[in-house]
């Protein structure tokens, strides 16, 4: 019998219609890194990977990995990764200290899951960079503890046909880690006692062992104080606007701001001109205003209907937004409606060449609004929001 990773039976748009080419051949080093992302999203990870990097020393992209529909993977060789703590489009960053290719599992074949998993066991036992990345970490995520004895968990991941369960190969690393003669490696009793993790991924004819630099904080926001349903992951936002190229002249916009993510994101991407948010629900308004606070300046927080915004035509020069799914906000039959109102009254306020960054999981509809609006996206993503496929779509007005 064959196992399938967790969550491989869920459609992966970025596996079916990928915005960027996957794979590349690892080539397993010193120096290796892998930055998490929500999938779709890897190369935004990498470019702005990139820029950071730029400043400190080079860094070079090896491969792109999917890991189910829940975590897309840019991996990379950098020589300094102290740049990287600022980094916002990615949710968790990663020494690569273990790498072994392995012949995928033949599902004609009869499964020998102990032979699978001591090979597993082995690559556990060879992976080679363990005390560099303990280091790294060490200055990475200041706090961090990496004596003799060091108490760790291991987070298992697996994605496609395998020979083994899930659980099987968890125990499979933690054993072997365990037996490792380098430190004294201890099984933490739950994850508040663990030193550090590793993140064990299983995928089709490879496994890579990685241990977790960053801790909740680079995923989880300080500001997120007020949270909403639906409220956009702070790492997608700043993927967002990350795309739509922050210029310090730039006045940007989010007709439907929710909780302000987008906003807040935005404001950490560098200098800007104006803030424009707004929502048609106080509630949502009301959380907008805690999370963004008296720090970012110069700011407009309108209680409004996106169909007929309060502002002059061609006021700004970006436009960065999350629609209404029609599932927590909205219907699609409202949507019908919504979105090509939405977008004519976009197009009505934004400057001539202004950019549009826009996510929905409509894109049916969207497609029909941009269509009837004559716009041709320049950039579309294909990506999976917590396991949902959706779009996002990188336009210029006219
Ligand atoms: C997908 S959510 C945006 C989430 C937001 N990006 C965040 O991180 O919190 C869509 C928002 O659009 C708002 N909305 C729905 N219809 C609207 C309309 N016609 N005009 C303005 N806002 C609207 C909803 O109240 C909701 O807050």
């Amino acid at each position: 019998m064959n196992y399938r990773g967790q969550n491989a039976r869920r459609i992966n748009p970025s596996a079916r219609r990928p915005a960027v080419a996957p794979g590349g051949v690892i080539r397993f080093a010193a120096g290796l890194y892998l930055a998490q992302t929500q999938p779709g999203l890897e190369g935004v990870a990498w470019s702005e990977i990139a820029f950071r990097c730029g400043a400190s020393g080079a860094a070079r992209e090896l491969a792109r990995r999917t890991i189910g529909d829940r975590a897309g993977a840019t991996i990379f060789h950098a020589e300094r990764i102290d740049s990287l703590r600022a980094l916002r489009s990615v949710e968790d960053l990663f020494a690569l200290v273990g790498y072994r290719r392995f012949a995928p599992a033949n599902p004609a074949a009869p499964a020998r899951p102990g032979a699978a998993l001591e090979r597993v066991r082995a690559a556990v036992h060879g992976a080679r960079h363990i005390d560099e990345a303990l280091e790294t970490r060490a200055r990475f995520t200041p706090g961090g503890r990496a004596g003799r004895r060091i108490q760790f968990r291991v987070v298992a991941r697996m994605a496609g046909d395998h020979e083994f369960r899930r659980v099987d190969f968890r125990r499979a690393v933690e054993n072997a880690m365990v037996e490792r003669g380098d430190h004294v490696w201890r099984l933490a009793d739950d994850e508040a006692g663990a030193d550090v993790e590793f993140w064990a991924t299983m995928l089709p004819g490879e496994f890579l062992l990685a241990l977790r630099l960053s801790d909740e904080r680079m995923r989880h926001r300080e500001y997120k104080a007020a949270h909403l349903p639906g409220s956009l992951r702070p790492a997608v936002a700043a993927a967002m606007a990350w795309l739509s190229e922050p210029a310090e002249h730039d006045v940007t916009l989010d007709p439907f701001c929710g909780a302000g993510t987008v906003l807040v994101e935005r404001a950490h991407l560098g200098r800007y001109a104006k803030l424009i948010g707004g929502d048609s629900d106080p509630a949502a308004l009301a959380a907008a205003r805690e999370n963004i606070g008296p720090r970012h300046q110069p700011l407009e927080l309108h209680e409004w209907n996106a169909t007929a915004l309060p502002l002059a035509r061609a006021c700004v020069t970006k436009v960065v937004t999350n629609l209404p799914w029609g599932r927590r906000h909205g219907s699609h039959e409202e949507n019908l409606a919504l979105y090509p109102r939405a977008l004519a009254e976009l197009r009505r306020v934004a400057a001539p060449g202004a950019t549009f960054v826009i996510l929905t999981a409509d894109s049916r509809l969207m497609d029909q609004a941009i269509r009837r609006e004559r716009m041709r996206p320049e950039r579309i993503f294909r990506v999976a929001i917590l396991g949902a496929p959706a779009t996002i779509y990188v336009m210029r007005n006219s």
